[in-house]
């Protein structure tokens, strides 16, 4: 049974055009089969709370005798973790908010980014180790190379950081950039460019779900 986690964390419910893009990848995933399933986490919907203790960034044996969380907390990462683990992909939806990440979804990485644990620390144990995550960015400006905003985009880079390099993950980053066009005056001549964006995130979300799905 192909399973895949998909989370989202707009905090538009209308006119979203990272979820769109998440829906567009759980439904060409579905299309795949019967037993291609999806199990929705909506991060800014059902908001997790912020890691509400450090002794949660380290598996439990690792924890200095001065650090019990509440085991309330324990339980909720327990679950995150083994949500993600039993997923065989994840797609995570990641617009632009203030040049990071949505709070929402550092909550989430939070939660599941554990030495000791999801992460090799003192065993070289590695459950998240190559599997796909298909990380899914909007953003209402441009970030490409030789533009002002190049090189200030800090929601691929720590993401790729924690899922790839830290936990293992293969990642796999489709952006959709000048989303704002329409309502940002200064940026309408660039309405061409965006929809070319949106058009070739599109492509690459079908192509992606595709792929890791057969
Ligand atoms: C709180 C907030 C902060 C934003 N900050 C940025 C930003 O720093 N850079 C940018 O290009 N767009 C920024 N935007 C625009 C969003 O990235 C853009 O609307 C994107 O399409 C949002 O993703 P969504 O369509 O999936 O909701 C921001 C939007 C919001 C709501």
């Amino acid at each position: 049974m192909p399973a895949l986690l998909h989370l989202d964390s707009s905090a538009d419910l209308h006119n979203s055009v990272s979820r769109g893009l998440t829906a567009l990848f759980a439904d060409t995933w579905r299309s795949l089969g019967d037993e291609h399933t999806v199990i929705v986490r909506d991060l800014h919907r059902s908001p997790l709370p912020h890691l509400p203790d450090a002794g949660l960034h380290y598996a439990a044996r690792l924890r200095t005798g001065a650090e019990r969380p509440d085991p309330e907390a324990e339980a909720l990462q327990a679950a995150l973790i083994e949500e993600v683990t039993n997923a065989d992909v994840v797609v995570i939806g990641a617009p632009m908010y203030n040049w990071s990440m949505p709070s929402t979804l550092k909550a989430w990485i939070d939660y599941i980014h554990v030495l000791g644990s999801t992460v090799p620390f003192d065993t070289p144990e590695a459950p998240l180790k190559g599997k796909p995550a298909v990380i899914v960015s909007s953003r209402g400006n441009t970030y490409a190379p030789g533009t002002p905003g190049d090189g200030t985009d800090s929601v691929i880079p720590p993401l790729q950081q924690t899922l790839g390099t830290s936990l293992g993950m293969s990642v796999s980053v489709v952006t959709a950039e000048l989303t704002l066009t329409e309502r940002i005056p200064p940026l309408a001549p660039l309405a061409g460019q965006a929809a070319e964006s949106l058009a070739a995130a599109q492509d690459m979300v079908r192509e992606l779900a595709t792929k890791l799905g057969s």
